[in-house]
């Protein structure tokens, strides 16, 4: 295997990249897993569009930009590295898993295998399609250290087994799945396998091709930095045709005579003709700013600014750093002893410090088994600087030392 040498990003580019988004100057922003800052030039092609909207009217102005508005599908196919046809642009992650997980042909005593780490759109999904259809579904626990199983899958997996669904990175821990492996079980298995990578476009290189996966959803407001209400499903072309559609209009599925119609012969069948162009467009230029800089690059700054969180955090007294497993990423997830993590939310926040708080429901059975009611969420992204992560660090030691009895 040849293994490239990724050029790290240079403090100057990282003050440039800030230098492009106004955010930054204003406050130290760790809430990338919640939505990233967007760059100017994101913000500034929104408003543009609806300013052109409002002047020379929606439809004319969509037809002014038809080719940018087509180059979005373009763009997150380089991002995925999938064909443009296989990419249908939605409102969000979950519009997006949601069309493909209810698309698939369930019927009773089907087994859908998941993780531990998986999403509450996602597990409600299972439990929904449980009560409907009568399917099972199967979790796979972490092991001791906290590592995805693929002993335990290859165990799990059975003739009803009709899909693999698992989340890369969970909303609430720092751990990733092995999605790769996993895929490689999945087809070898012949058996369908949805990727939840909310988390992970834009944060670490995506390859629909090397996942091997059949379906994949992803957010625009993470750490891809677009705009919010911004989504997309990718759909393997061998696969489209065994989702039901759930909703149909006459983009998604035309008239071929007053009788009958006839499905799109691509991904954009999973999408309605009325959406949102200005946001459209703003998830274009994020897409084309995360190519520009180089999504192993991005990768690699927020490795090493996580990992630096990390190691700081686990040096003050009174914190509890909660990621485990060998595979981190740029979520980092910690508690003070103590002190409930709304409240070391709003101590950060009163020194305009951005964190959040990951609660048990978003990812209620990894949760639930390591006995956390919620934790502090601080997520990295390549802007960051180690200054700000200092920062954050003597602010923790000032509240700590403050709420000291
Ligand atoms: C892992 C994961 N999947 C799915 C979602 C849902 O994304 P959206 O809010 O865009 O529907 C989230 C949101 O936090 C998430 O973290």
């Amino acid at each position: 295997m040849i293994t490239m040498k990724i050029r790290p990003l240079s403090d100057q580019e990282v003050q440039q990249l800030r230098a492009e988004t106004g955010g930054t100057a204003k406050r130290i922003h760790f809430n990338n897993a919640g939505a990233s800052l967007p760059p100017d030039i994101v913000v500034d092609t929104v408003i543009n569009y609806l300013n052109e909207e409002a002047i020379y009217g929606g439809y004319e102005t969509e037809y002014k930009y038809r080719e940018l508005l087509d180059d979005t599908y373009t763009q997150i196919a380089r991002l995925i590295n999938a064909d443009t046809d296989e990419i249908a642009i939605v409102e969000n992650a979950s519009a997006a898993w949601g069309m493909a997980f209810n698309g698939i042909d369930f019927k009773k005593g089907d087994v859908v295998i998941t993780s531990e780490m998986e999403y509450v759109t996602n597990l409600i999904g299972f439990l929904n399609a449980q009560k409907t259809y009568g399917i099972e579904f199967k979790v796979i626990s972490n092991d001791e250290h906290g590592n995805f199983s693929l002993a335990a899958l290859k165990n799990a997996i059975s003739p009803q087994t009709k899909l693999i669904a698992i989340t890369h990175i969970s909303s609430t821990a720092g751990a990733m799945v092995p999605i790769i492996e996993i895929g490689k079980i999945a087809r070898k298995h012949n058996i369908l396998y949805l990727v939840d990578a909310c988390q992970s476009a834009g944060q670490v290189p995506v390859d629909v091709k090397e996942i091997d996966c059949d379906m994949l959803s992803v957010t625009g407001r993470k750490y891809l930095r677009a705009p919010r209400g911004t989504g997309f499903l990718y759909v393997r072309k061998e696969v489209q045709d065994k989702l039901k559609l759930i909703f149909m209009d006459g983009f998604s599925a035309p008239w071929v005579s007053q009788t009958d119609y006839k499905v799109r012969n691509d991904a954009r069948r999973f999408e309605l003709y009325e959406k949102n162009r200005a946001l459209t467009l703003g998830l274009s230029k994020a897409v084309g700013y995360a190519l520009n800089i180089g999504i192993e690059r991005i990768w690699q700054r927020i490795r090493h600014l996580a990992g630096l969180m990390r190691r700081q955090l686990e040096d003050i007294e009174g914190i509890t750093v909660h990621d485990s497993g060998d595979q981190q990423c740029g979520i980092v997830t910690f508690s003070v002893n103590g002190m409930d993590s709304v409240l070391v939310k709003s101590e950060l926040a009163a020194n305009q410090i951005n964190v959040s708080v990951g609660k048990a429901i978003s990812t209620l059975i990894y949760m639930n088994k390591n006995q956390l009611s919620s934790i502090v969420r601080a997520s990295v992204h390549y802007y960051n600087t180690e200054e700000e992560i200092k920062a954050m660090c003597n602010t923790l030691i000032t509240i700590i030392k403050s709420y000291r009895p």
